[in-house]
């Protein structure tokens, strides 16, 4: 675990020292190496040292803590904060996509950074339309999504369609809502790091899928 000191820019375009929660999971990885491509700062949180030796290879600094426990180290000297946290396999929708992200929400309003963007999920509006496996988890976000969205902090919350592991392609369909569809999660980093540029995605929450358009063009449009 290497634990440092950033300095955080926050003049729009400007690089960044960015807290990425999940860090270690699909989305997560991606959206890390992405940060790191573009200039950023990272400082990841994982649960595990395998998670982090192999994060610190890409230029992270990480932090070793859990979002049911200790995990607010991550944010020291971060502009900005990715939520790419989730129960996934384990289930636990209630405590991680629902309470966790619930209290690292009011910890960033009482504490700061302000700028936080969550991946979220398709659907988390209207679950009864998706598939009925999806029920729990979409139910337990549609609360926590609405929970920061009635917060004080800039926030964008990103819902991408079901996840690939696919290469990305740069082009997307976004808007409120989108056809069903998937995504390669190397593109909902690439959405997530457009967002950070783009002030204008502040207060927005979109649905996300591969599509026709490049990121760029397709956020200006929502
Ligand atoms: N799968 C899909 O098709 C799909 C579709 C739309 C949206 N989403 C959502 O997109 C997000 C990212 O998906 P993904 O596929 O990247 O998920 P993932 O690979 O399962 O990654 C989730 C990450 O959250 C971390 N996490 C879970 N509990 C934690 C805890 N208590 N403390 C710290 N970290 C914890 C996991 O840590 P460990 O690595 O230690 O387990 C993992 O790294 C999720 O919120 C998911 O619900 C998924």
């Amino acid at each position: 675990m290497t634990q440092t000191t950033d300095t955080a820019h926050t003049a729009q375009g400007s690089p960044l020292t960015v807290a990425v929660l999940g860090a270690g999971g699909g989305v997560g990885r991606q959206v890390v190496h992405a940060l790191i491509q573009q200039g950023h700062a990272v400082r990841a949180l994982v649960r595990r040292q395998e998670q982090a030796d192999a994060l610190e290879h890409l230029g992270a600094v990480t932090v070793l803590g859990d979002l049911t426990g200790d995990w607010d180290a991550v944010l020291e000297g971060a502009g900005a904060v990715v939520w790419a946290a989730g129960a996934g396999t384990s289930g636990n929708f209630e405590q991680i996509d629902g309470r966790a992200l619930e209290q690292v929400a009011d910890h960033l309003a009482a504490r700061g950074p302000r700028r936080l963007i969550v991946v979220s999920s398709m659907g988390v509006d209207r679950p009864e339309q998706m598939p009925p496996f999806l029920d729990s988890v979409l139910r337990v976000k549609a609360v926590s999504d609405a929970h920061v969205q009635a917060s004080t902090l800039d926030y964008t919350i990103v819902r991408p369609g079901g996840l690939t592991n696919e290469q990305g392609s740069g082009r997307v369909s976004a808007g409120f809502p989108v056809q069903g569809g998937m995504i390669p999660r190397e593109d909902v980093a690439a959405v997530v790091l457009a967002c950070l540029n783009d002030a204008a995605t502040i207060g927005k929450t979109f649905e996300v899928v591969a599509g026709e358009q490049p990121v760029a063009e397709a956020l200006a449009l929502i």
